[in-house]
């Protein structure tokens, strides 16, 4: 506990050094793809599926939607689609592929950059090597309304930038203890490095509505006592055998199994994330212009 209280201090004063976080970067005008980082404390949790299968919920209900996988070193997005991946984003930052020649496409069409080894490349970047990258990534974008990334679990400095360089996080957690107070030291973590960070929590592996809602609250409480922050609950995924069995067919649950419990809670939760009065209001949407700007600065 004391190791990691040590860690998270560390961790977080190297981000506050770091002369590029003073500069803020401008948001863009215009339209936009809309950015958003899955993320959560504790790992094993649930990203991977929820970030695909909401994609998916999303692409079905006509949003253009990307997916890239972010998890440094446990890159699964592929192997949970059964698309084998060919090309990731090392191809690209090597300048070997063009983003559209990494981008690949899985069930339903679904569009998707694979990870890799690549990300860790990321942050060592050349300033022409970033360029092409910048250029590159934002070319795509034009074209999307959402551009997910599945990040990997826990506070390592890479994700944390994902965070905050994105428009907003959605924090998965599930209803265990452990699951709660690691994405509640998440959003802390974040919120004391970027105060207009914006979050969203969603409860994997419910038992049921009001299990999800009980642990929603929980976070949502000390969220807003100790950091004066609303954390507002998306929606919740029930515990469904089905979710495990998909993924052994590696196949998306909600295709798979559309009528699974699982499948009905997330295209409902999908449904209620392009409702209006969902979205999130940020003062200046950063887009993947501020995004990228962001993520790699120095
Ligand atoms: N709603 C659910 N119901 C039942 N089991 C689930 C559910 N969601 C996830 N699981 C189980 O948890 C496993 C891990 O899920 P997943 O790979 O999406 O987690 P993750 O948070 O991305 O993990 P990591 O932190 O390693 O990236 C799945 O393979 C599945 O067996
Ligand atoms: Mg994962």
């Amino acid at each position: 506990m004391t190791d990691q209280a040590a860690a998270l201090r560390e961790l977080i004063s190297s981000l506050r050094t770091d002369p590029s976080r003073q500069q803020d970067s401008s948001g863009t005008s215009g339209k936009t793809a809309h950015v958003v980082a899955v993320t959560s404390g504790k790992g094993g949790v649930g990203k991977s599926n929820f970030t695909l299968n909401f994609a998916l919920e999303l692409q079905k209900l006509g949003q253009k939607v990307l997916v890239f996988d972010a998890d440094i070193g446990m890159a699964n997005i592929d192997v949970l689609m059964g698309v084998r991946s060919r090309y990731n984003l090392f191809h690209l930052l090597k300048r070997e592929k063009s983003i559209s020649e990494i981008i690949q496409v899985g069930p339903n069409s679904l569009p998707f950059v694979a990870g890799g080894s690549g990300l860790t490349e990321l942050f060592s970047l050349s300033e022409e090597d970033l360029l092409y990258f910048t250029h590159q990534i934002e070319e795509v974008a034009q074209d999307m309304d959402y551009i997910l990334f599945d990040t990997g679990a826990g506070l390592s400095k890479e994700t944390i930038r994902f965070i905050t360089a994105s428009d907003e996080s959605i924090v998965v957690t599930t209803p265990e203890p452990t699951s709660i107070t690691d994405a509640y030291a998440l959003v802390k973590v974040v919120h004391d490095l970027e105060e207009t960070a914006r979050f969203r929590l969603v409860v994997n592996r419910a038992s049921n509505r009001r299990e999800a809602q009980q642990t929603a609250d929980k976070i949502r409480l000390v969220a807003d006592q100790f950091l004066h922050l609303d954390i507002p609950l998306l929606g919740h995924i029930s515990d469904d055998s089905h979710v495990s069995q998909a993924v052994k067919k590696q196949t998306p649950f909600s295709i798979r199994f559309p009528n699974s419990q699982a499948s009905k809670d997330i295209q409902e939760l999908a449904f209620r994330y392009t409702q209006r009065s969902m979205q999130i209001r940020s003062d200046s949407p950063k887009g993947i212009k501020g995004f990228v700007s962001r993520l790699l600065k120095r």
